[in-house]
């Protein structure tokens, strides 16, 4: 029987100039990829996570032209022209994004995981809605999914963030083992 070598199929290129956290970007990618893929396999922002690729969990979540996008689910050929912040994209210089100062303090984050789309999601909401209240953040965070149930936490920080972002002050954050009991319940 002969042996017939195995080719590689061509894959077409696609040219994709578009802007990612303020910078214009204009890069050949193969175009089959995800907005997810570009962002962390051909631009390095690694920031925005590769979790479930079915729209289901949220951690890939980033804003383009302003509203809320599951990355995962957006082919690059839909991208060029378009503008993308993701998580790299919210510090301001060398300064923390009150959300992200937040997260920090307020300890938001466990394995951190899901953190980069807690944040772009909040930084969504508290664009658009800067006196969100409780009910609505945790609204707004429904499709972000927390492995580590840290979502009492998550919701204090983007509270305070809201707070400091209005130039109101901000309660200091409840330390889980003083006021919280062990079972962290409120
Ligand atoms: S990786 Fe996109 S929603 Fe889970
Ligand atoms: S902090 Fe671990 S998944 Fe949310």
């Amino acid at each position: 029987m002969d042996l017939v070598p195995l080719t590689t199929p061509s894959r077409e290129k696609l040219r994709l100039a578009f802007t990612v956290n303020g910078e214009p970007r204009d890069l050949v990618v193969e175009s089959y990829k995800t907005l997810l893929e570009v962002l962390r396999e051909d631009l390095g922002l690694t920031g925005t996570k590769h979790g479930c690729e079915l729209g289901e969990c949220g951690a890939c979540a980033v804003i383009l032209d302003g509203e809320l996008v599951l990355s995962c689910l957006v082919a690059a050929v839909e991208c060029p022209g378009r503008s993308a912040t993701t998580v790299e994209g919210l510090r301001q210089g060398p300064e923390l994004h009150p959300l992200q100062q937040c997260f920090a303090d307020h300890g938001a984050a466990q394995c951190g995981y899901c953190t980069p789309g807690m944040l772009v999601a909040a930084k969504w909401l508290l664009d658009r809605n800067p006196r969100a209240t409780r009910g609505e953040i945790a609204e707004a965070l429904s499709g972000q999914i927390c492995r580590c149930t840290g979502y009492l936490q998550i919701f204090d920080a983007v509270e305070a963030a809201g707070r400091t972002l209005r130039g109101e002050p901000a309660p200091a954050p409840l330390l889980p083992s003083v006021h919280r009991g062990s079972t962290n319940g409120r």
